[in-house]
């Protein structure tokens, strides 16, 4: 059991900086899961943690204790990575056991540790098959049962799930927290998926561009966005935004306007930003007309893509609905879902 703090954590590469100063607190038992798109820095970040890269500034700490000029073994954590790499001649009791077996583990131990990971992973039946005998799923969990019998403090995580089909990354997701659930270990998890996020974490890190955009719980996140980069990177089809002037409580646009009854609206340029799903058609609204471009019917939703003004515009309407290209529709936004942004650096104002 223990916390991760970082403090200040950079990265460079020969003269590049990749990392530019991370501040993380991880505490005790909680499951955070850092996302960002390919190449943010993820990778870089969690590798640090564990030690397989050195930090060029800053510090980390695991259970109150300094860690940052430790060697890997010397941390008590355990990696997860995308690339299970499984020995292929190994059983898969063998599989998990190995790193017990290196650092001469008796027998005994090494018995019961992987029993009882076994158990955590329903592996029971599996423990004598050779991995070519398992389905992606359940190599998966093997990998996770190396980590496991470790018992480590931190469990850390590199993207485990990108290499499963679409279903299988479901399941695993929901099987990945009732295994957290029931060992209550710390957990860092890095994906570049959204929904994997959304749906895993208790607690988000966006990052960007090696630096942190936001951190909090996920649906905090998504109700209140800092910044133009974490609205449209969490939450899907993404937030549409229409640059704006605002004047007393009226926000106008290139095509439509509307009343914002925030108490502090700055004056001037800034963007707009409302996500699909609190758009809506309405004969009466007066907000503004979207052309309709492109429809998609998923059957318990309807996803239509269209232009207003200048604008691209995308709304997300519930149940089934006969629109089709070229027809007009009458938008109204919602009041309580309004997002205001900067326009030099897209920070939320309002
Ligand atoms: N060993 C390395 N040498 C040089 N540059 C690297 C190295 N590892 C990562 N980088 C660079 O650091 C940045 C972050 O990479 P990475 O942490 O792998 O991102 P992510 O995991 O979010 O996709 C990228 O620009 C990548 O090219
Ligand atoms: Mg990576």
């Amino acid at each position: 059991m223990a916390q991760i703090e970082l403090t200040d954590v950079r990265k460079s590469f020969d003269s590049l900086e990749v990392i530019h100063g991370v501040n993380l607190s991880v505490p005790d038992g909680c499951f955070v899961v850092v996302v960002g798109p390919s190449g943010c820095g993820k990778s870089t970040l969690l590798r640090m943690v564990a030690g397989l890269e050195d930090v060029s500034a800053g510090a980390i700490a695991i259970g109150g204790r300094d860690v940052t000029a430790l060697e890997p073994k010397d941390r008590n954590v355990a990696m997860v990575f995308q690339n299970y790499a499984l020995y292929p001649h190994l059983t898969v009791a063998r599989n998990i056991a190995f790193g017990l077996e290196l650092r001469g583990t008796p027998k005994a131990e090494i018995k019961q540790r992987v029993e009882r990971a076994a158990s955590i992973l329903h592996l029971d039946g599996l423990l004598e098959r050779k991995p070519r005998q398992l389905s992606g799923g359940q190599r998966q969990r093997v990998a996770m049962g190396r980590a496991i019998v470790r018992e480590p403090d931190v469990f850390l995580f590199d993207e485990p799930l990108s290499n499963l089909d679409a279903k299988l990354r479901v399941t695993m997701r929901l099987e990945i927290r009732r295994i957290h659930e029931s060992l209550g270990a710390t957990s860092l998890y890095v994906t570049h998926d959204q929904v994997e996020a959304m749906t895993m974490g208790d607690v988000l890190v966006v990052m960007n561009d090696g630096h942190v955009e936001q951190i909090g719980a996920p649906l905090d996140v998504y109700e209140r966005p800092a910044s133009t980069f974490v609205a449209s990177f969490i939450g899907s089809p993404p937030m549409n935004f229409l640059t704006a002037d605002i004047e007393d409580r009226e926000v106008r646009f290139d095509a439509g306007r509307m009343t914002m009854h925030h108490a502090e609206l700055p004056r001037g340029s800034a963007i707009l930003g409302v996500r699909p799903e609190h758009l809506r058609i309405d004969p009466e609204a007066t907000d503004f007309e979207m052309s309709v471009r492109m429809v998609e019917a998923h059957g318990a939703e309807t996803i239509v893509h269209g232009i207003s003004g200048r604008h691209d515009v995308t709304v997300r309407l519930a149940g089934s609905h006969r629109i089709r290209p070229q027809d007009i529709l009458p938008l109204a936004a919602e009041r309580g879902h309004l997002h205001l942004f900067d326009i030099e650096r897209g920070r939320r104002i309002a």
